[in-house]
């Protein structure tokens, strides 16, 4: 079992090198917090019985306990799907050519717009389960693929229901600044205006974004055009993050931790002089190995990261067009064989500090007691590394969240 004696926001560089862990452990849940853990000798079991008297016991029989996955990034809420553009890709286009011609965002955005709010909350809904099945626990959901005010709203009323409804603990993130649409073409400043004047005030009066996103990349968004929006955004209280360095340095870093972001994500293009910005700042990196994987990138400078006393964070990006995959242990395996992060590293850097890209770190990522009851019990296995080494595979065997058993076929 994989345990925190006391309760850390996030694990820096070397910190991240060891896992805390007992084995032959019991852990106590009460409601829906963790009430305890410790070696689960005959004695402290006769105990645990005699105190609590309606106690439900669940044999771990050999599998490992881990803290369930925290999803820091993912564009949930879609219509349809790209494969069109992914069979494009193999036979020689690259991610930007595609979009020149009309695919891309673009494409996504045309099929949203078109799609009803009751039939994209079944399909987001249906996501969640996948994703709860492979033992995410918490997740957070972007909206920008409405890229008007009516159709981004529509997401993220999709993402408050479901916030309300569901087993996983979900934060909401406004990404209209996701790609300039069409009938905006042109006028970049007209829609960048939409955003602040328009979009931004009726988000924040219905309290439908916990964070506000921008895509930082050449041909979508400048390091100019980030700090503007931030600044708007941060008036409403709503926090920074930023899609930056993907495809091409952009300085999305940079305007990422002069804006307070909570965190800068896909990182490929970062370089010597962002790990120094990162490092004087509370901003966590957050790392997409998913999406990099599947668009053929540059590895990101991870061990730099890591070796210069970062703290860094692994996600998954699930969305239709860069990474239609939100398996989260998947994304640990990515992290262990791309980035050459140890399994140690990788766990921490998708439950820990994958919360903390969320300020969600001092309720769930890791097993403390007090935090919430979030985790998932893995088939027999023979230590924690079978994890990430067993790419591919579902270890997830058992799910709990909010300290109850998920019942498989009603998830
Ligand atoms: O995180 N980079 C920009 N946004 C997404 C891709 C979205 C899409 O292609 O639909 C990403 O990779
Ligand atoms: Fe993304």
């Amino acid at each position: 079992m994989h345990v925190e004696e006391k309760i850390r926001l996030r694990y820096c560089g070397e910190e991240m090198k060891s896992l805390g862990t007992i084995s032959d452990a019991f852990l106590l849940l009460e409601n829906d917090r963790i009430h305890s853990f410790g070696t689960s000798s005959e004695e402290t079991i006769k105990e645990i019985r005699q105190k609590h008297l309606q106690l439900t016991e669940i044999d771990a029989a050999g599998g490992h306990v881990f803290p369930s996955w925290v999803d820091s990034h993912t564009h949930l809420v879609y219509a349809g799907s790209r494969e069109n553009e992914f069979v494009g890709r193999l036979k020689g286009l690259s991610y930007e050519e595609i979009a020149k011609r009309g695919g891309g965002i673009l494409q996504s955005s045309a099929k949203l717009r078109l799609c009803k709010e009751e039939d994209l909350y079944e399909s987001t809904r249906k996501r969640l389960n996948e994703i709860l099945i492979l033992g995410t626990g918490s997740v957070e959901i972007k909206s920008g693929y409405g890229l008007d005010l009516e159709s981004e709203l529509k997401m993220l009323r999709v993402i408050k229901r479901l916030k309300e409804k569901s087993s996983l603990t979900i934060r909401s993130t406004f990404l209209g600044a996701h790609a300039v649409p069409d009938e905006y073409k042109g006028n970049k400043k007209g829609y960048l205006n939409l955003l602040i004047k328009e979009m931004l005030p009726a988000i924040a009066s219905e309290k439908l974004a916990d964070y506000c996103d921008i895509f930082c990349e050449k041909n979508y968004f400048t390091k100019e055009d980030a700090m503007e929006l931030f600044e708007a955004a941060n008036k409403y209280g709503i926090t920074p993050k930023v899609h930056a360095e993907q495809l091409s340095h952009s300085g999305g870093i940079q305007a990422g931790v002069e804006s307070k972001a909570r965190s800068v994500d896909h990182l490929e293009f970062a370089n010597a002089n962002d790990i120094q910005l990162l490092k004087n700042s509370e901003t966590m990196p957050v790392l997409l190995p998913g999406a990099q994987f599947f668009l053929n990138l540059q590895n990101p400078p991870a061990r730099e990261m890591i070796d210069a006393g970062l703290s860094v964070a692994i996600s998954s990006d699930y969305n239709p067009g860069s990474c239609p995959s939100g398996n989260m242990s998947q994304m640990v395996s990515f992290a262990c064989i791309l980035y050459k992060m140890t399994p140690e590293e990788a766990i921490l850097a998708a439950t820990t500090n994958s919360a903390y890209a969320i300020n969600l770190s001092h309720e769930t990522g890791s097993l403390a007691v007090g935090k919430k009851a979030n985790l998932f019990i893995t088939r027999e296995i023979p230590s924690y590394s079978f994890l990430p080494y067993s790419f591919g595979s579902n270890l997830a065997d058992k799910i709990i969240l909010n300290g109850k058993l998920m019942d498989r076929n009603s998830f």
